[in-house]
C-alpha cells in the first residue's frame, strides 16, 4: 500500500461512451432521481420507480426486489436499473466471523472467500450492493462497531480491506454472483472520542494521512472498490458527508476515485444537528458539493436539489458528475443487460462449501490468551460440563450485523461439543439466564455440576445487542454477574477453560487470573460451535492473534501498539509507587496504579505447540526509497504437536523530520509448521511504504536508522536493523 500509487484510471472506454449517451438523454429529473436511495419498500415507490426518480433501494430484496428491478427496466422512460443494496458486512445466511474476528485470523484468504460467499448468497435474494468493507480504525473498544472494523492497524486493515472488497467484487463485477463492495465510513469515524458512536472526531491531517485514510486509499487502488459511504462523524469541524477536503481533494482528486459515493443512513440531513446545515434545503446543497453522490433513505436531494439548480445556487456540472458516477457502476455491474437474479442461485445457501469455509474462518479466528495445559481436552474425558449464556445462543454467536442470519441455522458450541463426545457425556448447567443478568440464583447449580466434572468449559462474554452501531459501552467488564461465576467455578478446583464471545476486547484481567485457559473467538459466526470444539478438541491448534490491544484497565484506552515513544518513555513495569514507600520511580509517562503496558499486545496470540525464531538476517543493510527491504528470520516448530504461527514484520523510523511510531506493522505470514519442521520466512517490503507525511504534508521516505522485527507479536520478536540512504 503506497501512497504513490498509480491514481485509479482504469475506466472502460465502451462504458464511458454508454454513460455518456445515457446522460445526455435524462432530465434534470431523471439525474437527481439516480441520486435517491429509498429505505425500504413503502407505498408510492412504483410511481416513483415509473417517473425514474429514485436510483437505488436499501434492504429491498426477493421478489419485491425482482418487482421494483421490473418496474425501473420496463416501465420508467429510460429503463435505467436500478441498484440494490443491504449490509452483507461478514455473510449473508451463512455467517462468518465479525470483522474483528476475521481480522485476529491474519489470514486474508479466509476474508476474501467470505465475501465471495456472502456475495453469492446475498445475490441469489437480488442484492447488487453491500455496504461492505468497514475499514475504519479502531483504537477504542468502547466503540461498539470496533466488532465491524479490522482492528487497530492501517496495515492490517488494508490487507483484508482489499481482499473482502475483492472477495465481494471478484474479477468481473459483471458476475451474477458478485456484488459491488462499498469501503465506509469514510473517515475517522472510528476515532470518536469517548469511544461514544458518532460523537465529534478530531484528526490531525498528518494522523489522517498516515493511519485512517490508508485502509481506504487501499480499497480504491489496489481493490478498485465500487463505491465509498460517508460517515456520520464531524471531522476537525467538518462533517464528512459535507466534506469537499476528504471527497473531493482527497478520494476524487489525488487518488482519482471513479466510483461513486454514498451518504450513511440520514448522514445527509443530520449535517443539520451537526449544525453545518440550517435546514434540509442547505443540507442537500452542501452533500452535493462537498461530493456525496448518493443520498441514503432521506429525501433532501430528491426535495431540493432541481430548486438549487433553477436558483443557481448550484450547478447541474455536479450533478452531472454524480450521475456518471452513479451510471458508471451501474454498467460495470451488467445491470443493463442482466438486471435480474436467478431464483435458483439460492441452491448455494448453507450449502457444505460455504459452512465448511465458515468454520474454518471461526477456527482461524480464536485467539488462545491464556493455557496452562488445560487444552487440548482429552476426547476420552469423562464428564465435561458446559456453563454459560452464550454456550447455545445460536442468534448471540452471529455477532452484530447478520441481519440474513437466522439464530436456529447456527451450530452452538453446546451441539458441537454434545456431537463430538456424546451427550452422556456434556452436562449443561447455564449458571446465567443471559450476558446481562445480575440474578445469582443459578450459579449454585452449575458449581455443583462442575465439581462433578472432569473439566469445565464456561461461554462468556457479551451477546450480540452489546456491540456494533450505538452499542458503545462505558464498562469494558464481562456484563452481569459473569465474574463471579467465573471465581464460583474457579473455587471449585477443576480445569477450567473460559471461551470468549464477544464484539471487543473486554477487560479480561479478572478472568486470566482465575482460568486453566483462556479463548477468545469473538461472535463467530454460523458454525462457531464446531469450530471451537475443534480447538477445545485439538482437531486443530488454536492459530489467532489479537488485531487490537487487549488492555489491563479501561483507564489505558485508547491503547494500540504503534503508538509514538514520547520524552519519557516508561522505563520499567508495574506502579511506580512501590507498596510501603513514596518515592516516585521515575519521572516517567506511566500510571501510578496500573502497569503501563497493556494485558496482551496487539498480534499476540499462543498455540497448542510452541515456535523459535532464529537467524534473523536483513539482506540489505543499505536500501534507496526505490529500493526493496529483503529480510529473513528461521521459524521453528519446537513442539510436539502440528500449529500455525504468524510471523509478523515491524519496523522504526529511529528520528525523523515528525516523530515516528516505536512500531510499525509491515508485513505477516502465516506458516503451518509440523512438529520438528523449521521454515526461513523472507519478508520483501518496498521501502516507498516506509514513509509518512512530512512537515509540509507531502508523502515522503526520509533517510536514516531503521529498526527492524521478525517476531510472534508486537512486543516480542528479533530485532535488527538497517539503513534508508
Ligand atoms: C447504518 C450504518 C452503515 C450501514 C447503513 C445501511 O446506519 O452506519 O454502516 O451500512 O446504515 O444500513
Amino acid at each position: 500500500m503506497t501512497e504513490n500509487h498509480a491514481r485509479f484510471t482504469e475506466s472502460d472506454p465502451q462504458i464511458e461512451t454508454r454513460v455518456d449517451d445515457l446522460l445526455a438523454q435524462m432530465t434534470l429529473a431523471e439525474k437527481i432521481g439516480q441520486m435517491c436511495q429509498v429505505g425500504g419498500a413503502h407505498e408510492g415507490n412504483e410511481e416513483l420507480i415509473r417517473q425514474g426518480r429514485v436510483g437505488s433501494f436499501l434492504y429491498v430484496l426477493g421478489e419485491q426486489a425482482r418487482e421494483f428491478q421490473r418496474l425501473a427496466v420496463e416501465e420508467s422512460r429510460l429503463g435505467i436499473p436500478l441498484i440494490l443494496g443491504a449490509d452483507v458486512i461478514h455473510g449473508f445466511r451463512t455467517v462468518f466471523p465479525i470483522p474483528l474476528g476475521q481480522a485476529a485470523s491474519f489470514d486474508p484468504e479466509i476474508v476474501r472467500e467470505g465475501a465471495r460467499i456472502g456475495a453469492r448468497e446475498a445475490a441469489a435474494f437480488g442484492i447488487n450492493w453491500t455496504f461492505g468493507p468497514m475499514v475504519d480504525i479502531a483504537r477504542d473498544p468502547r466503540w461498539g462497531r470496533i466488532a465491524e472494523s479490522w482492528g487497530e492497524d492501517p496495515y492490517l486493515a488494508a490487507c483484508m480491506g482489499v481482499a473482502m472488497v475483492e472477495g465481494f467484487q471478484g474479477a468481473d463485477l459483471a458476475d451474477p454472483e458478485r456484488i459491488a463492495a462499498c469501503a465506509k465510513h469514510y473517515v475517522g469515524y472510528g476515532a470518536a472520542e469517548a469511544g461514544r458512536d458518532y460523537n465529534t472526531t478530531w484528526i490531525p491531517e498528518r494522523l489522517l494521512r498516515d493511519v485512517y485514510l490508508v485502509p481506504f486509499r487501499a480499497c480504491v487502488q489496489e481493490g478498485r472498490v465500487a463505491t465509498i459511504m460517508s460517515a456520520f462523524n464531524d471531522l476537525n469541524g467538518v462533517p464528512t458527508s459535507g466534506n469537499a477536503f476528504t471527497l473531493r481533494q482527497i478520494l476524487k482528486g489525488e487518488w482519482g476515485f471513479d466510483g461513486f459515493v454514498v451518504s450513511d443512513h440520514s448522514s445527509i440531513v443530520e449535517m443539520i444537528q451537526h449544525g453545518f446545515a440550517a435546514d434540509e434545503k442547505e443540507a442537500a446543497l452542501k452533500g452535493v458539493t462537498g461530493g456525496v453522490d448518493m443520498e441514503m433513505v432521506t429525501t433532501s436531494y430528491g426535495d431540493h436539489l432541481e430548486a438549487l439548480i433553477e436558483e443557481d445556487k448550484l450547478s447541474v456540472e455536479l450533478i452531472d458528475e454524480a450521475v456518471r458516477r452513479i451510471l458508471r457502476i451501474k454498467f460495470r455491474l451488467g445491470l443493463f443487460e442482466n438486471p435480474y437474479f436467478e431464483e435458483d442461485q439460492r441452491a448455494v445457501i448453507l450449502c457444505d462449501e460455504h459452512l465448511e469455509a465458515a468454520r474454518k474462518a471461526a477456527r482461524e479466528s480464536c485467539v488462545l490468551l491464556k493455557n496452562d495445559s488445560v487444552l487440548p481436552l482429552d476426547r476420552e474425558i469423562g464428564r465435561l460440563v458446559v456453563v454459560g449464556p452464550l454456550a447455545d445462543r445460536g442468534k448471540d454467536q452471529l455477532g452484530c450485523w447478520a441481519f440474513a442470519g437466522r439464530g436456529e441455522e447456527s451450530h452452538t458450541p453446546l451441539q458441537a461439543l454434545r456431537e463430538a463426545l456424546g451427550e452422556e457425556r456434556v452436562v449443561y448447567a447455564p449458571g446465567l439466564e443471559d450476558c446481562r443478568s445480575a440474578d445469582d440464583r443459578l450459579i449454585p447449580e452449575a458449581v455443583a455440576a462442575a465439581r462433578e466434572a472432569d473439566a469445565v468449559v464456561a461461554f462468556l462474554g457479551e451477546d450480540a445487542d452489546l456491540s456494533g452501531e450505538a452499542r458503545s459501552r462505558a464498562s469494558l467488564d464481562l456484563p452481569g454477574a459473569q465474574q463471579q461465576l467465573v471465581d464460583a467455578l474457579a473455587e471449585t478446583g477443576k480445569p477450567l477453560v473460559v471461551v470468549i464471545m464477544a464484539g471487543r476486547p473486554l477487560i479480561l484481567g479478572p478472568v486470566v487470573e482465575k482460568v486453566g485457559a483462556l479463548l477468545l473467538a469473538w461472535h463467530p459466526g454460523t458454525m462457531g460451535g464446531p469450530a471451537i470444539a475443534d480447538l477445545l478438541l485439538g482437531v486443530e491448534s488454536p492459530s489467532g492473534r489479537l488485531p487490537a490491544t487487549l488492555p489491563r484497565a479501561l483507564g489505558q484506552v485508547p491503547i494500540y501498539y504503534s503508538h509514538k515513544n514520547t520524552g519519557r518513555p516508561p522505563q520499567d513495569d508495574g506502579p511506580s509507587i512501590p507498596p510501603g514507600s513514596f518515592d516516585i520511580a521515575g519521572w516517567t509517562s506511566r500510571y501510578l496504579d496500573v502497569d503501563h503496558r497493556p494485558l496482551f499486545p496487539f498480534g499476540y496470540g499462543l498455540s497448542y505447540t510452541t515456535f523459535a525464531y532464529s537467524d534473523l538476517e536483513v539482506e540489505t543493510p543499505k536500501v534507496g526509497a526505490e529500493d526493496t527491504l529483503a529480510v529473513t528470520a528461521v521459524i521453528k516448530n519446537t513442539g510436539d504437536r502440528a500449529g500455525e504461527e504468524v510471523v509478523q514484520l515491524y519496523v522504526r523510523d529511529l528520528v525523523g523530520s515528525v516523530t515516528r511510531p516505536v512500531k510499525e506493522l509491515k508485513g505477516f505470514r502465516r506458516l503451518s509448521l509440523e512438529p520438528g519442521q523449521q521454515e526461513t520466512v523472507r519478508f520483501e517490503v518496498p521501502v516507498s511504504e516506509l514513509g509518512f507525511h512530512g512537515p509540509a504534508m507531502e508523502y515522503i521516505v526520509e533517510p536514516g536508522s531503521f529498526r527492524v522485527w521478525i517476531g510472534p507479536n508486537s512486543a516480542d520478536g528479533l530485532e535488527s536493523s538497517f539503513e534508508v540512504v
